[in-house]
């Protein structure tokens, strides 16, 4: 693997891609073991998680619906700041389990939001699945049930993982060079 530029800054090789698949498998099988019978709900959050929902989904084998959803990030009124809705959402998460896949989690503020968003919508149950997570800068207390791996601070670009919208396609992950 060789380093990359993507748009005007150097990346180099992080996680290849064998080991983010085998991680991503070890995360299906806990999900077909704990969800068996209950027919889940996959909620994919665009756009950075259409690598991992893609490879997530090919190794679950219990019966399961997919839905994608984008955020809507809004400047609040009041002094929380910004406040994201989930978009998209079509079908009704009354009574469903749902899992909720996700890229990456930094801070943990996306996640929080996401959460809060769903939590007026009768769900059975919520879970998180996220890639990806960097527990040095998580300031939010939220479980992140399933978990492919943690890394440490520092900004990455690949496997569905953006740098100004760039990078995205890349099959590894990578790490930007300082
Ligand atoms: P949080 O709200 O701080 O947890 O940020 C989560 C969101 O920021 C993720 O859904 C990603 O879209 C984005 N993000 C966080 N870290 C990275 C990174 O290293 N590379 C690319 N995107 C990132
Ligand atoms: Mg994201």
């Amino acid at each position: 693997m060789e380093k990359v530029t993507v748009k005007d800054r150097e990346f180099t090789p992080f996680i290849r891609e064998d080991e983010i698949l085998r991680q991503v498998c070890r995360v299906a099988g806990e999900i077909n073991r704990d969800y068996d019978g209950k027919d889940p709900i996959f909620l994919c959050i665009l756009n950075g998680s259409f690598m991992f929902a893609a490879d997530l989904l090919r190794n679950i084998t219990i019966p399961c619906n997919v839905s994608f959803v984008k955020l809507a990030s809004y400047e609040g009124t009041d002094t929380t700041g910004k406040v994201k809705e989930v978009m998209g959402l079509n079908e009704s998460i009354e009574g469903r389990h749902v899992i909720i896949v996700e890229d990456i989690v930094d801070t943990g503020f996306t996640m929080r939001d996401i959460l809060n968003s769903l939590s007026s919508k009768g769900a059975a149950s919520v879970a998180v699945c996220t890639m990806l997570c960097k527990p040095e800068k998580l300031q939010v207390d939220i479980n992140l049930k399933y978990l492919a791996m943690n890394i440490p601070n520092g900004f990455i670009v690949g496997y569905g993982l953006d740098y100004d919208g760039y990078g995205r396609n890349l099959r590894d992950i990578y790490r930007i060079v300082k």
